[in-house]
């Protein structure tokens, strides 16, 4: 069986205020005709409608193991006739991560990298937390970035294998954006 999560998170800005300070980054940047794939929607689906309330600048592919939060994104999208062609999300367990399904990704949040790797996740062949990163290295060019966030709970073992790749040559340290780490692929 998928290990599913099985909640419906609500947008929480004091306990988990990344996808809130992601958006607020797209915006001071002007970052424009990029496309993010972002782990974890939640079920506020906030980065796609904040990208789509600003006439779509991006292109953003959202990825939910909560089958709540994805039936609230099939109602989003019926409700919002437009909203489908900038803002998908995937249902599924991010440790399946396959690049030969993904677009060539410009940004990724993987704000919620270490928390939701359990051993129920072995028994399908689940990627660990650094393959993940990897696997989604490579559907970058490189100059891609990938965010952390340092409000997780498992922040410092995130921080801990981005800086391994840094150690190896595979991604560059940014400057941080309120909770927010940056890195860029090399
Ligand atoms: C705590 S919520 C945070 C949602 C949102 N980023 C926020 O900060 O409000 C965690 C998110 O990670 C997703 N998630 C949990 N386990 C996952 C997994 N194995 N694969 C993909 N997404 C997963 C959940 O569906 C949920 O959207």
């Amino acid at each position: 069986m998928l290990q599913i999560w099985d909640v419906n998170w609500f947008l929480d800005v004091e306990q988990c205020p990344c996808d809130v300070h992601f958006v607020e980054w797209l915006e001071e940047r002007g970052i424009k005709g990029k496309t993010v794939f972002h782990f974890g929607t939640g079920g506020h689906h906030h980065i796609g409608l904040a990208n789509h309330a600003k006439g779509t600048p991006n292109d953003i592919l959202g990825i939910t193991a909560s089958p709540k939060e994805f039936d609230d994104f099939v109602k989003l999208a019926i409700e919002h006739a437009e909203l489908s062609r900038h803002y998908q999300v995937l249902f599924g367990d991010i440790y399946l991560l396959n690049p030969k399904l993904l677009p060539k990704i410009d940004i990724a949040t993987l704000f919620h990298l270490c928390e939701f790797r359990g051993d129920s996740q072995d028994k399908y062949g689940g990627l660990t937390d650094a393959e993940v990163v990897d696997k989604t290295l490579e559907t970058m060019p490189k100059g891609g970035l990938v965010s952390l966030f340092t409000g997780s709970f498992a922040g410092d073992k995130a921080t801990g294998i981005a800086m391994a790749a840094v150690s190896a040559g595979k991604l560059k340290r940014l400057p941080d954006y309120k909770s927010l780490q940056f890195y860029e692929k090399v």
